[in-house]
């Protein structure tokens, strides 16, 4: 009998400024760490209005991680230092490893008024924070939406649903994104890898994701699951519920973050920042 996963820690995500002035929802980052391990921040921006978004994200590095963005609304329009642009539009995912290098804007912008996304942060393991930048960029039709009896579709970005498998491949953290959606008073259960972190994102809705100890969660909250167990389980409320589903392997080794930069060690952070003044931070462009 396959025992589910209860939850270990559960809160809603805080008001947070960004960028160049952008007011986002931080469901968890630095003063988590390393409860996410793999994952190291994840940002809700969902917004109302321009101007809580629309001076965006101007150039900016990165190193040492990946960085990915899964848009419902709006577009983003990034360039980057490798000569690279283009918009991640409504349903895209661009799954960015910046590994040793890159520089790079991002720039939301509405469509019909509307705009709203979501970045996660995915650390990289010591042996491969130095490897060549590289994008997985998969639009809104790559993504396949599996359907499920009673009233559940699940939108597989990463990882494996019925047989269903996502088109981001070949990521160091064996990770699992997937946007869940069920019909009221629907359920829905999800094996997770032995060892793997797991972690739940309500977005709409709400829904009770342990049976044993906690109340309905609704749209912001966050809920990281406890190791022991095979599976996640949810039952949706009466309105339904949506969420984003989060699974990967920790890499268990030391954390060194300063802001867009996330190394092993202060020296390769120190290296990197010095790297940046100097204009040698970038080692690969196209
Ligand atoms: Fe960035």
């Amino acid at each position: 009998m396959s025992k589910t996963r209860e939850i270990e820690r559960v809160f809603l995500s805080r008001p947070t400024i960004e960028g160049a002035g952008v007011h986002l929802h931080r469901a968890f980052g630095y003063n988590e760490i390393p409860a996410f391990d793999p994952f190291l921040m994840l940002d809700d921006f969902r917004a109302d209005s321009p101007d809580q978004y629309i001076r965006g994200f101007p150039w900016h590095p990165h190193r040492g991680i990946e960085t990915v963005t899964y848009m419902l609304e709006g577009t983003v329009e990034h360039g980057d230092s490798m000569g690279h642009a283009g918009n991640v539009d409504a349903g895209a995912v661009q799954w960015m490893t910046a590994g040793s290098g890159i520089i790079h804007q991002e720039m939301p912008k509405p469509v019909n008024g509307r705009m709203g996304g979501f970045q996660l942060w995915v650390n990289l393991p010591r042996k491969n924070k130095m490897m060549d930048p590289r994008y997985q960029e998969i639009k809104a039709a790559e993504i396949p939406v599996v359907t499920l009896p009673g009233g559940v579709s699940v939108k597989v970005i990463a990882g494996t649903v019925a047989g269903n498998a996502g088109p981001v491949r070949d990521i160091m953290a064996e990770p699992e994104y997937l946007d869940v959606s069920l019909k009221p008073d629907a359920q829905f259960s999800h094996p997770v890898k032995a060892g793997h972190t797991a972690a739940v994102y309500v977005i709409g809705g709400s829904g009770k994701f342990d049976q044993h100890h906690h109340e309905d969660l609704a749209n912001r909250t966050i809920a990281l699951f406890g190791s022991e167990g095979e599976t996640v389980g949810v039952n949706a409320g009466s309105s339904g519920v949506r969420f984003l589903f989060i699974s990967g392997k920790p890499f268990r080794e030391p954390i060194a973050w300063g802001g867009p930069i996330v190394m092993n060690t202060q020296e390769e952070l120190r290296q990197a920042f010095d790297e940046y003044e100097n204009d040698t931070f970038i080692k690969k462009r196209a």
